[in-house]
């Protein structure tokens, strides 16, 4: 039944894999026109169209028009990333005393859930309307000694919008051996969407006093460094391109934008991480979260080889990620927040992205 507000979910094939399994989209609406779709390929958000500042409808996000690329060269683009988002040193650590190794797929590095991360999985879905929203419930079973992480992992990520114009991710994890847990969620926005080509021009604010910086390998040293002074000062509207190429060591290492976010919390519930706004078509985006961090990637890699939705090449920083998460490699840091699960604990961690124009 169709709810006030807010339009029933609807679930299609989208494409299907090599081999013939069918990937299924999830589409969901409300009444002031956002629109969303979602596969159960990487759990990924396909397509996000909202209203600029004179209603006209634009997505937002990037991505792709068949599910080929997303198996093979896609950077994430609108997919959950897991088990564990961002790098883990060496893809080694510990728990209890056990050492694990993990697949490493970025230099010496484990980025991401490794080679055949949560992206790439075939998720199961559930679409459903509640008396609030309209969603979609996908879910995944991550084997014990997937990609080298211990334990059978029961993942499920949960998408809901409302008609506050909030689309809402809950995830939930339970496991059967202590592992380590990271998810997130890998959109990259562009709220000009299309119109510039680049996000430099986009204004961000983000809610952090401190930010972790990394090494050449864009693993965190473990210092909460001040982004007093920095060009990681977000704490005011600034626009992504105005400092980007300055000569900070920490934009050399990141090639720009590529780091975490020590967020100003407040309570346990969901609080502020970030805005961002495009001054010319007024699109706003506001992220709210559980989590204690957010990795701010400015699309430095993307460097004109792929091409999207619509024939459309995606060239340099012409998508910006703000993934909430734990703090990269946080199974090696015992100071940062943890990211260890163990059997009969819930993982469970929520974001919010609320859309708007002004
Ligand atoms: C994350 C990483 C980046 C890059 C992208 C995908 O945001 O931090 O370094 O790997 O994913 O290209």
């Amino acid at each position: 039944m169709n709810q006030p507000g807010v339009q029933k979910s609807t679930q299609t094939i989208f494409d299907r894999l090599p081999g013939g399994r069918a990937v299924d989209v999830v589409t969901l609406r409300n009444d002031a026109g956002v629109e969303v779709r979602i596969m159960t390929h990487g759990a990924a958000v396909l397509s996000l169209r909202t209203p600029d500042r004179t209603g006209a409808l634009g997505d937002i996000v990037l991505g792709f028009d068949t599910v080929e690329p997303y198996t093979a060269r896609s950077p994430y683009l609108g997919a959950i990333v897991g088990r564990y988002g961002n790098r883990i040193a060496k893809g080694k650590f510990a728990i209890d005393g056990q050492t694990y190794t993990l697949a490493t797929n970025d230099g010496a590095n484990h980025l991401h859930g490794g080679a055949i991360g949560f992206d790439k999985r075939l998720w199961s879905s559930e679409p459903f309307s509640s008396a609030d929203d309209v969603g979609v419930t996908l879910r995944y079973t991550s084997v014990d000694g997937e990609e080298g992480y211990p334990g059978t992992l029961e993942a499920s990520v949960t998408y809901g919008l409302n008609a506050r114009n909030e689309l809402t991710i809950d995830y939930h994890a339970t496991t059967d051996k202590p592992t380590v847990v990271n998810l997130t969620n890998h959109c990259y926005f562009d709220l000009t969407a299309g119109r510039s080509g680049d996000v430099l021009g986009t204004e961000l604010t983000i809610n952090a006093d401190r930010y972790t910086p990394v090494d050449a390998g864009l693993i965190p040293i473990g210092e909460l460094a001040s982004v007093a002074g920095t060009p990681f000062d977000f704490r005011a509207p600034t626009a992504i391109g105005a400092r980007i190429d300055q000569h900070h060591p920490q934009l050399v290492a990141g090639k720009g934008y590529d780091h975490n976010w020590v967020l100003n919390r407040q309570g346990d519930g969901v609080s502020l991480a970030a805005r961002a706004w495009d001054p010319v078509s007024g699109r706003t985006l506001e992220v709210q979260t559980t989590e204690p961090g957010l990795q701010f990637y400015s699309g430095n890699f993307l460097d004109g080889t792929l091409t999207g939705k619509a024939g459309r090449v995606y060239g340099r920083r012409s998508g910006f990620c703000l993934e909430t998460q734990h703090f990269p490699d946080s199974p090696n840091h015992p100071v940062f927040p943890s990211t260890v699960l163990r059997p009969g604990q819930e993982y469970r961690s929520r974001t919010v992205f609320l859309f708007g124009a002004q």
